[in-house]
């Protein structure tokens, strides 16, 4: 069966891209698929657990759960846009400095997260991280680290 196409364009981690998907194609897919952008895990599937997070429009998003198509004309942030040439995102490098990454399968969906809430929360303390993660799903179970990584992030803005 012949599966219908169609061009979308949008910017993607401050770069414009063209792109022509099949419209039945989730984000997610199309990030890792046909924009080789692997950054962004696919895990669940189904928006229960966070490891396809990406910003849309300065929002996150489970990129999993939204059709490629309605990209067109929108600001798409995946992990792979967040450091600057070689230097790492602060907050990429605090998850270094904290051992915070095990498996490392969920933390580009954590990191991104994490960077909303530390752009979006003047007010950002160790329990409303806790709160804004409740999305995220770590099978490893290694929060306390991702805290701490978090937290000392919102400490050096201080
Ligand atoms: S893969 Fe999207 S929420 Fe789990
Ligand atoms: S570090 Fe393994 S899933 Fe979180």
């Amino acid at each position: 069966m012949m599966s219908l196409k169609t061009q979308i364009n949008f910017k993607l981690n401050g770069q414009p891209v063209t792109v022509t998907v099949p419209v039945t194609m989730n984000t997610l897919t199309m990030l890792r698929d046909e924009l080789d952008l692997t950054g962004t895990k696919y895990a669940c599937g189904e928006g229960e657990c966070g490891a396809c997070t990406i910003r849309l429009d300065g929002k996150t998003i489970n990129s999993c759960l939204m059709y490629a198509v309605d990209c067109d004309g929108r600001e798409v942030v995946t992990i792979e846009g967040l450091k600057s040439g070689e230097t790492l995102h602060p907050l990429q490098q605090a998850f270094v400095d904290h051992g915070a990454i095990q498996c490392g399968f969920c933390i580009p969906g954590m990191i991104m997260q994490a960077d909303y809430l530390v752009e979006n929360n003047p007010d950002l303390d160790r329990a409303r991280i806790r709160r804004g993660l409740e999305g995220n799903i770590c099978r490893c179970t290694g929060y306390t680290k991702v805290l701490d990584a978090i937290t000392s992030v919102v400490e050096s803005r201080e």
